[in-house]
């Protein structure tokens, strides 16, 4: 078999093997099996560049060159559903169909997922285009991120036609997003609220690695074009899963309002229990021939309305408003209520988020209040029922202006809605947290230490900051409750192979606020120590992939506080590692000292942030802008145009990415 040949058996099988293990649930081979293949692909791409393809496999991993999205205009405009809450609405739809039509019609029934809509292209088979919903004339193009989607298919099988488009809806599952969130709290980002804001913030992020990560799926459900197979909108998508696509098994042909409402109440319960987020129904006519007949108004179809599910609510009074101090000092007001059953479990509690929304909902304590789970997971309180007031309504909401734990004047950053409490070197909770991030797995990952160990080592006073950690002794804990000689060895010992984590963890292991995993490992491979970081100007910080404003001041802001230099210096004292070790730092060359250099385009060989790690490890500058100081320009290929013509104009030269890397060889 020559290489060519190879290449394509293993693009076909791997487009079937994912089409069996996504979208089937039926692997046919092991996930070792499928990784070897996929590995063997890359190495035989990265070799051949000549065979290139745009819907190989291989793309599914992502890339993290940034752009902004193109705008494409919708071939057929994307309109929404009529909504209504409410039966007698269903049954209006029902008959106006029935009037209109005058004879026999099916409806099908399917349920409203709660994600975000998308356009896809596909031509001769193959995917050409996903575009957002946009305005509903215009979206945004987001093939590359969609690509990462296992569930849509890139080339599809059996009895397509040459061209159409198919709709769909792109959602994050229930436990990805819960995963996703429970990462998000542990670093004290702002939490998605629900799978929908997840899945569109998702889909809208310059980088398609971190897409890839995120384990979107999709259910399609709206073919459009010239030549489809059949003239019922059921039937057509029976046939798309046949071409590889997700296709709902939950949908229902019926004839009668009766079977509609059925349907309906059904699964206003059963929902529950999908791994996906839905909010609804949509009752679509059957067949195009009477969907072309009923038409459209200017908004929505007539053939289609959707009905959506009531949120759960429960109405329960306000007892009283606490305030929860996080790591970063962010004040968060919880509601403790009357306990009330909703979906399941009993509420006690439910986040009030800021002082806005208290003041926004001229909250009372002994107020009966509405409190919501909807597709969040952390239930809110949505409205007050101002009618229930009596004599006895308590004191108006007022946010506090203290810190509840250490007494500090709270602060508000502008534009920010959170409330502060500014006291991070003697604040309590902002103590004991920073410690156990600082303890925590993705962090210096200390075995043995646990965030209960580290309240009782806080509370006796062994420690009153994470570098403490690098003095206490076995001796000072052996003795202490449910410890014993063993597991005080054993903790210090793993305090003591923590000097061996590496600088990028350590970083992160700070705990600045903005500075997550992904930052810290950033700003790690872009200096060579923390005394870089220390000196960097804004700018410099802002230099580095990724890191904007925000958390470029933050950065600056950790260092201008001397409590945070001193920490700083005690554990570099203490030997943690700060500054890229040896091994890292080896194979660094000044072939490219004083030169400045803009990376434009698509690569082969290396990722373009591989390219910008190769330029720095050599000496060399990346710079974002092409101006006459600019030394050449590292160009892949489609290079844009706009650089193309300034570089030209300005005489700079251009290289290739294989006289680049003969360069710094
Ligand atoms: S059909 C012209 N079917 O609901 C009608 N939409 O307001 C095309 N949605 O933007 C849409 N599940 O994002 C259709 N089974 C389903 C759906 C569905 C969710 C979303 C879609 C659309 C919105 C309608």
């Amino acid at each position: 078999m020559d290489i060519k040949e190879r290449i394509d058996y293993l693009r076909a099988e791997l487009h079937r093997h994912n089409y069996r293990y996504y979208v089937l649930s039926n692997p046919e081979i092991s996930d070792k099996q499928f990784d070897d293949m996929m590995r063997e692909l890359q190495d035989l791409e990265k070799a051949h560049p000549e065979f290139e393809d745009d819907n190989s496999p291989t793309r599914r991993v992502g890339s993290d060159i940034n752009k902004n999205f193109k705008q494409v205009t919708h071939k057929y405009p994307m309109l929404s559903l009529g909504n209504t809450y409410s039966e007698s609405e269903v049954t209006d739809f029902y008959e106006r169909v029935r009037k209109a039509l005058n004879e026999d019609f099916e409806i099908c029934c399917e349920l409203k997922y709660d994600g975000t809509s998308i356009s896809l292209t596909y031509e001769d088979g193959k995917l050409v285009r996903a575009v957002t919903r946009g305005d509903g004339e215009k979206g945004d193009d987001v093939t590359d991120n969609v690509k990462t989607i296992r569930t849509i298919p890139l080339v599809l099988h059996g009895n397509y036609p040459s061209s159409f488009e198919i709709r769909g809806e792109i959602l994050m599952p229930w436990a990805v997003f819960e995963e996703l969130n429970r990462e998000k709290e542990a670093q004290e980002e702002p939490l998605f609220a629900n799978p929908r804001n997840a899945a569109s913030g998702t889909l809208k992020l310059q980088n398609s690695t971190i897409v890839a990560s995120r384990k979107l799926d999709a259910y399609l459900y709206y073919l459009l074009g010239e030549n489809l197979p059949c003239d019922g909108h059921y039937e057509n998508l029976q046939e798309a899963a046949k071409w590889g696509f997700k296709i709902s098994d939950c949908m229902r042909k019926v004839r009668t309002l009766q079977e509609v409402f059925d349907f309906i109440n059904y699964w206003d319960v059963e929902r529950k229990n999908l791994p996906v987020a839905t909010d609804g129904i949509v009752l679509k006519v059957n067949s195009l021939k009477q969907q072309k007949n009923l038409g459209f108004t200017a908004k929505s179809p007539r053939w289609a309305i959707a009905y959506k599910f009531q949120a759960e609510r429960a109405l329960t009074r306000l007892n009283k408003v606490t305030y929860h101090v996080g790591r970063t000092g962010a004040i968060t007001p919880v509601a403790n209520l009357d306990p009330v059953q909703l979906s399941g479990t009993i509420v006690k509690r439910a986040s009030l988020h800021n002082a806005d929304i208290i003041e926004g909902l001229d909250l009372h304590i002994g107020d009966m209040v509405y409190v919501e789970k909807g597709g969040e997971i952390i239930p809110k309180i949505t409205g007050v029922d101002k009618d229930a007031r009596g004599f006895l309504l308590g004191d108006k909401v007022q946010f506090i202006t203290h810190c509840p734990e250490c007494g500090s004047k709270l602060i508000r950053y502008e534009g920010e809605a959170a409330h502060y409490c500014p006291n991070e070197a003697a604040c309590p909770p902002q103590i004991k947290g920073k410690i156990e991030h600082f303890i925590s797995r993705k962090a210096m990952n200390i075995d043995g230490l646990g965030p209960e160990t580290v309240d009782m080592f806080y509370r006796l006073g062994l420690i009153k900051d994470t570098a403490d950690l690098y003095t206490l002794t076995a001796d000072d804990i052996k003795n202490l409750d449910r410890m014993g000689e063993k597991s005080a060895e054993n903790i210090i010992k793993g305090i003591s192979a923590s000097k061996e984590v590496p600088f990028e963890r350590v970083l992160f292991a700070l705990g600045i606020r903005f500075v997550g995993e992904t930052v810290a490992k950033k700003i790690a491979r872009s200096f060579n120590n923390i005394e870089e970081i220390e000196k960097a100007s804004l700018e410099t910080l802002m230099n580095v992939d990724e890191i904007g404003e925000k958390i470029a001041m933050s950065i600056i802001g950790y260092f201008a506080n001397p409590s945070n230099r001193e920490l700083v210096e005690r554990l570099k004292s203490a030997g943690l590692q700060f500054a890229r070790s040896a091994e890292d730092l080896s194979g660094y060359t000044d072939k490219l000292a004083g030169q400045s250099i803009v990376i434009s385009g698509v690569f082969v060989h290396h990722s373009r942030d591989e390219y910008k790690h190769l330029i720095e490890r050599n000496g060399g500058k990346n710079v974002g802008s092409i101006s006459s100081k600019t030394s050449f320009i590292l160009a892949g290929e489609n290079m844009g145009p706009a650089k193309l013509e300034k570089a030209t104009k300005l005489g700079i030269k251009i290289m290739n990415e294989d006289e680049f890397l003969t360069l710094i060889s």
